[in-house]
């Protein structure tokens, strides 16, 4: 099969982002890009030390811009964005205009299982990591639902599954 538009996945951190865009990236033939590896990559730091050296608001700064810059420069492409992406407007706006957006869907229980023990992700480094991503759902759930052209769920279902839902959808 062949797209010829960008393709972003959005939805909560282990929702499986970056395996199935992965795997789709293959089965449509098109680059696949991470946003946060690639922020890694244009700054030569890991999100960690982001989070450290310039808070969350530099982390969103460089988000956006490397989000907004990829769906330009780059396209066609499917782009696995940050579980946060989608609290800037402007984010929204760039993906809704430019792209297929696709809502993987999970439930708290398998983020749980999915960021457990998982460093790389500051904003569940402390006592209650369920808490936290049960109050991010609430906030973000409805922009992901607003936002997207397509909801997959993702908790019962293997990527390659996944992937052929989605082919089959799009
Ligand atoms: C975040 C999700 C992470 C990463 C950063 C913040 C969030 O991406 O961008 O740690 O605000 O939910 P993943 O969804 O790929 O884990």
């Amino acid at each position: 099969m062949h797209y010829n538009h960008n393709i972003v996945l959005v939805g909560p951190m282990g929702a499986g982002k970056s395996t199935i865009g992965r795997l789709l990236a293959t089965e449509l033939g098109l680059p696949f890009f991470d946003s946060d590896r690639e922020i890694e990559t244009r700054s030569g730091a890991n999100i960690p030390w982001i989070f450290d050296v310039e808070g969350e608001e530099g982390f969103r700064r460089r988000e956006t811009q490397t989000i907004i810059e990829l769906l330009q420069e780059e396209g066609p492409i499917v782009l696995a964005t940050g579980g946060g992406a989608i609290m800037r407007p402007e984010n929204r706006a760039a993906i809704s205009q430019s792209s297929t957006v696709i809502y993987l869907h999970t439930t708290i229980e398998q983020q749980l299982q999915r960021t457990a023990k998982d460093k790389n992700r500051p904003l569940l480094q402390n006592d209650n990591p369920r808490m936290v991503l049960e109050n991010l759902f609430a906030i973000r759930d409805p922009l992901y639902r607003e936002t997207a052209d397509l909801i997959i769920k993702t908790d019962r279902q293997a990527p390659k599954s996944v992937v052929r839902l989605i082919t089959k959808k799009l």
